[in-house]
């Protein structure tokens, strides 16, 4: 297993450029099922998340073929079902059930298993499916789900959490292809979201309201091929942003868009540091005296769980007591034990952390515990004294494309040592 070596301690200058959307590319990649015609989807990052959802692809009969961030998806002929073994290693692959069950009327994929970031039920997405008329049931760790007709309806998808991102993109995609007219209540809002709607307009979906708590569609009899190219990572862009204020000597980030990440730059403005955004560039300055401050994640447009991690870095050496509450994922909290080792001052309150700051972080060997978590290791690794030794990387291959490849340009001593 590669690890990544961090020699903490060099300011981060320079600037990057964001990479397309993992949480677009996925639900994106998984709509190509709906239609037999060629689709083709620009600005894919390469990461080993949408290196599974290719597989998937593959598995349930598409012609796949990936050149320079460009994946073309050919899905003439589809098959239904995908066992454990196809699926198991992302959890976003419960999104390939609202295509299947549009295009096929039937889907029988695996559930996802245990999630270290807590507990991640699909209770809503199958509601959802209920709703349009599909008879779903659980057999040896397979979901299955069988509807001779789908039929338009109205459903609230709103949980005790908040809406759900997927299960709103896995409806949307099964009501595409309907009879009648689905309203979606209680939807996400999240861009990833809107990026999905557009992709399902472009191949003839009747779609209205998506990035509204209201998503209205109209269903059709089939959809056509088409070309779309994701919006760019937010939580990359608010990942690099976060470097920025931990190491930074003055940093921008390229190619994002500004309003996706506003809830990041608020909050780091509120922190006292020097935001200047652009049109499809933000950049930070240095602070000398960052102050503490408490902090919610919410759905969107609040602060995202996503970078919730990142910020305990962050706000783990930031001067006075800071508060964080996880209100999306309560259990997601994984990374606070490993930044203690690193010197963190951190004490967990069921779903909140409060973090006091302390003057410096210690170079330690730390492990990954999952995507955002890894990140946030790393983070700490720019700032800390000495040597961080952050392992179990393919966390971060996950989700991040080249991340010290990036960050080296940045100025960042980063290196990745390759296993045996
Ligand atoms: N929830 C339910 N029932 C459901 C579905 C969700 O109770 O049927 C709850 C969840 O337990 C959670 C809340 O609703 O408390 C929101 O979960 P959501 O369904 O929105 O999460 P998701 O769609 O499975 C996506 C991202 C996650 C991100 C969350 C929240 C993708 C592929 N994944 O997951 O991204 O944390 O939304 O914003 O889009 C990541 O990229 O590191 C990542 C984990």
């Amino acid at each position: 297993m590669d690890k990544i070596l961090i020699h903490g301690g060099h300011p981060l200058t320079g600037s990057i450029k964001v990479s397309g959307s993992k949480n677009s590319s996925l639900p994106i990649l998984a709509a190509t099922l709906l239609t037999r015609e060629p689709c083709a989807v620009q600005g894919v990052p390469d990461l080993s998340d949408t290196n599974y959802m290719v597989q998937i692809l593959t598995y349930l009969g598409a012609q796949v073929e990936r050149a320079s961030g460009t994946v073309s998806v050919t899905a003439e002929k589809v098959q239904s079902v995908a066992p454990y073994d196809v699926v198991r290693k992302m959890r976003a692959s419960v999104c390939v059930l609202g295509p299947l069950l549009g295009r096929c009327k039937e889907a029988s994929v695996a559930l996802p298993g245990g999630c270290v970031i807590g507990d991640r039920p699909i209770d809503l997405h199958l509601k959802g499916f209920e709703a349009l008329g599909a008879a779903v049931r659980v057999e040896g760790g397979d979901i299955k789900i069988f509807a001779p007709k789908l039929k338009g309806a109205v459903i609230n998808m709103e949980g005790k959490f908040g809406p759900t991102v997927l299960g709103t993109d896995n409806l949307m995609m099964a009501a595409v292809l309907a009879d009648g007219v689905t309203v979606i209540e209680g939807a996400a809002l999240e861009p990833e979201v809107v990026d999905l709607a557009t992709f399902l307009m472009k191949m003839g979906a009747k779609i209205e309201g998506a990035g509204t708590r209201r998503i209205i569609i109209e269903g059709v009899a089939a959809l056509h091929g088409a070309e779309h190219r994701v919006i760019a990572d937010r939580i990359e862009a608010g990942t690099f942003l976060v470097a920025g204020a931990i190491a930074g000597n003055g940093i921008t980030v390229k190619q994002v868009n500004p309003e996706h990440v506003r809830a990041v730059t608020d909050t780091l403005a509120r922190c006292g540091y020097a935001i200047d955004i652009e049109d499809r560039a933000i950049s930070i300055l240095p602070n000398g005296d960052a102050t503490a401050l408490e902090l919610a994640t919410e759905p969107y447009p609040g602060f995202p769980t996503d970078m919730q991690a990142q910020m305990c870095a962050l706000l783990s050496t930031t001067k006075g007591v800071s508060s964080i509450t996880e209100n999306i994922f309560p259990q997601r909290y994984m990374h606070v034990a490993e930044l203690k080792r690193m010197g963190a001052k951190v004490h967990l309150e069921a779903a909140t952390a409060m973090i006091e700051g302390v003057d410096c972080l210690l170079g330690a060997p730390v492990m990954a515990s999952d995507l955002r978590a890894s990140a946030a290791l790393v983070l700490a690794g720019l700032k800390a004294d000495g040597v961080t030794e952050v392992s179990r990387v393919y966390h971060i291959d996950r989700g991040y494309e080249h991340l010290d490849e990036k960050l080296s340009e940045l100025g960042a001593q980063i290196e990745r040592v390759k296993a045996e």
